[in-house]
């Protein structure tokens, strides 16, 4: 210490002050409450962190009739043989009602185009309304379920309902849960098939991120595995 406080280190030379500030900033480096409110974080970052995550854009039937579409980002390819997929509620909603109810529903895909329609059919409304019309989009007849497809939608997996499993819920009176289906019929627009392939680029596939952030999977590179 120099006189009046000084800190020795404030005289040294400035690739050892580079060094201290780097270790300061490691030590900033911080562990949060996952399920908590941290006061250093403006909103919880988790759903930030695991990203990109790809939307099920779901279309269901209900018993009378009416379609139903949402977006889904707890959705995911889950198995390869047979291909299976899940989707997951934060609180039970007519999407899954209608996938209990009938068994079946339909994963679209939303490419960058389809954003709009997409987040529209996001909004909480009726079980009476038919949200292909809220979305302005066409059905299009599925081959192995009731359930439409959005016709935009550059690709589309039928899916028969498999399993519902409860999930734990930290919110009083609100259920969560999961939807485990089997894909029984697939679909894609001729022209987004080249060479034999799913021309994934050309589908401009859109992704969530965290907050009210979207990504969109426009530059695909390809890696091989090691033996
Ligand atoms: C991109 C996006 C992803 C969403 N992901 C989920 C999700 O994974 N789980 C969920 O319960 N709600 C999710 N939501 C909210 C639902 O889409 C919303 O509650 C919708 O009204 C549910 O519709 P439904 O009652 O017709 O099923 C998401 C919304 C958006 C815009």
């Amino acid at each position: 210490m120099l006189p009046f406080g000084i800190p020795r280190w404030l005289l040294c030379p400035s690739w050892f002050r580079s060094i201290l500030e780097t270790a300061a900033k490691v030590v900033v480096a911080m562990y949060f409450d996952p399920n908590g409110k941290a006061p250093e974080l403006a909103y919880n970052p988790i759903k930030a962190m695991v990203a990109p995550r790809p939307i099920g854009w779901i279309s269901t039937v209900s018993a009378t009739g009416i379609c139903n579409l949402a977006p889904y980002s707890f959705f995911n390819l889950i198995a390869d043989a047979p291909f299976m997929v899940m989707f997951a509620t934060s609180g039970h909603k007519d999407s899954f009602f209608n996938a209990v109810a009938s068994g079946e529903f339909v994963w679209n895909l939303v490419g960058e185009d389809l954003a709009d329609a997409m987040n529209r059919s996001a909004a909480t409304v009726e079980a009476g309304v038919d949200e292909f019309d809220l979305a302005g989009v066409t059905k299009a007849a599925s081959q192995t379920v009731k359930a439409p497809r959005v016709a935009e939608a550059v690709a589309a997996l039928e899916c028969k309902v498999d399993q519902f499993v409860p999930l734990k819920s930290s919110i009083e009176g609100r259920h969560n849960s999961m939807v485990i289906a089997t894909v029984s019929s697939a679909f894609i627009q001729d022209e987004f098939v080249v060479n034999g392939r799913f021309d994934t680029a050309a589908a401009k596939i859109l992704a969530r991120l965290g907050y009210a952030d979207y990504t969109v999977v426009d530059r695909v590179f390809p890696l091989q595995r090691p033996n």
